[in-house]
């Protein structure tokens, strides 16, 4: 087999498979090899070029102009025309946000659209993110067991989510299953099938969108997120436009919450399987927003991100032909040796942790992460202060398939309940 640039695929390169087990389990484990032998390689199952390293994947996300997140919510496994059919069914126009927009129309949109970002702003949200985590923590507390992803991880930063946006809070259920559609739809490979029933989920999810933004013109003094996108779309309605609005208000509830809660749960089931590391931060709290950095560098719930060559380009001395496709593995750039000592150890004094790629980088680093580290930061120490003898229980960890999105579907932990020190301090 060849690439593009016939040149010959290696072995291992033909081998990769990201929907495999082996890469959901421990993409950065999965793709060592790459970081040492192969660091930038066409991937002729994926049809990408597939980047492994820190310095080549940074350079990617500083150059945008080169590199385009245009294809940053495109389907990664087409579908077929059933599937297709079925969306055109619902109307369904997912189109340009703000992750897959190009310059230069995304700058003025991504300025206009800040304020509600900044620590000020977010610092409003703080007492309603540690009210909800100690109500969900109330009801399980004395149980001695939890699967904490189905009792908590997935439910906060999904009201969080709803809240910031300003949505009403709606069914929750429903709510969980569109964006699981969502990530499938775009980062997975559902078979003929599942890609039926995956684009009436997606499709629903398209529509709800729609009618909670004509809710929302109804009422657009209301706070959240997207009122305040209505607001600047009187101002300014080149920039803020209607197909931005619809687009944003579906991938933005997924954008919000998803990644959260992947986040969460992937950090605290790294934490747990480091109990000295989480002894160490249940003795002294001050050590959590460190360690919250270093659980997205070691175990972030974003795997990989793409981009579009625009023109002819190079990346790593490899030669990237215009319009190829790149997938850029970003998890595997946190494990780089190259920019990371001791890479796989879990440090969390480590004083470049915040250099990790997880949120991106450059014109379209997340604008919502530091919303994320507070809920992150939240979740541990309300944890550890009221459940610092909380154990892994013995599991097999399961991933949904897909390139992208990356958390185990449940986190089943048990404690004693007798030795709950709410119970001691009675
Ligand atoms: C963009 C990850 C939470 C809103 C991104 C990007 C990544 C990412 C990888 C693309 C960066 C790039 O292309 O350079 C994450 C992770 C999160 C998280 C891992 C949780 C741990 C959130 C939250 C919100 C949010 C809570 C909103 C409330 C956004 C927005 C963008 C974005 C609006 C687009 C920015 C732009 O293109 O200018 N995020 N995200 N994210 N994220 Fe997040």
């Amino acid at each position: 087999e060849q690439s593009p640039t016939g040149c010959p695929v290696s072995k291992r390169a033909a081998a990769f498979d990201p929907f495999e087990d082996e890469y959901q389990q421990d993409p950065p484990d999965y793709l060592r090899w790459a970081r040492d032998q192969e660091p930038v390689f066409y991937s002729p199952r994926l049809g990408y070029w597939v980047v492994s390293r820190y310095e080549d994947i940074k350079a990617i996300f500083r150059d945008n102009i080169t590199f385009s997140p245009s294809i940053a919510l495109e389907k990664i496994t087409p579908t077929g025309p059933e599937a297709n059919a079925v969306l055109d069914s619902y109307k369904y126009g997912m189109s340009r946000t703000l992750v897959n927009e190009d310059e230069p129309a995304h700058m003025p949109r991504r300025r206009l659209l800040m304020d509600p970002f900044t620590p000020e702003e977010l610092a409003h949200h703080e007492p309603m993110v540690r009210q909800l985590v100690r109500e969900y923590v109330d009801r399980f507390i004395d149980d001695g067991k939890a699967d904490l992803v189905e009792q908590i991880l997935w439910e906060v930063p999904l009201t969080v989510a709803l809240h910031f946006l300003g949505v009403p809070e709606e069914d929750m259920d429903t709510l969980r299953k569109y964006s699981i559609a969502h990530t499938v739809n775009t980062w997975g490979r559902p078979k003929v099938e599942e890609q039926v029933e995956v684009a009436h989920a997606v499709g629903n999810f398209w529509q709800f969108a729609g009618k909670v933004l004509d809710k929302m013109r109804l009422d657009p003094d209301a706070s959240g997120w997207m009122q305040y996108g209505l607001r600047k779309q009187k101002e300014h309605p080149d920039i803020v436009t209607d197909s931005y609005l619809h687009s944003m208000m579906m991938a933005g509830i997924v954008a919000a919450h998803e990644t959260t809660a992947n986040a969460s749960a992937n950090a605290i089931k790294l934490l747990l399987e480091n109990p000295q590391v989480w002894q160490e931060i249940c003795a002294d709290p001050s050590l959590i927003p460190n360690a919250v950095e270093e659980c997205l560098r070691h175990n972030g719930s974003v795997a990989a991100w793409r981009r579009i060559a625009t023109k002819d380009a190079e990346v790593g001395a490899v030669k990237i032909p215009a319009g190829s496709k790149l997938l850029i593995v970003t998890s595997s750039a946190n494990h780089d040796e190259r920019h990371f000592s001791d890479a796989d150890m879990v440090d969390i004094r480590r004083d470049n942790a915040s250099d990790h790629l997880t949120f991106g980088y450059g014109a379209h680093q997340c604008m919502g992460k530091n919303l994320a580290r507070m809920e992150m930061q939240i979740f541990l120490e309300e944890f550890t202060r009221r459940l610092p003898h909380m154990k892994l229980s013995p599991q097999r960890f399961s991933y949904l398939p897909n390139t992208s999105f990356r958390g185990p579907e449940n986190l089943l932990v048990e404690w004693d309940t007798a030795q709950n020190p709410e119970r001691k301090d009675r």
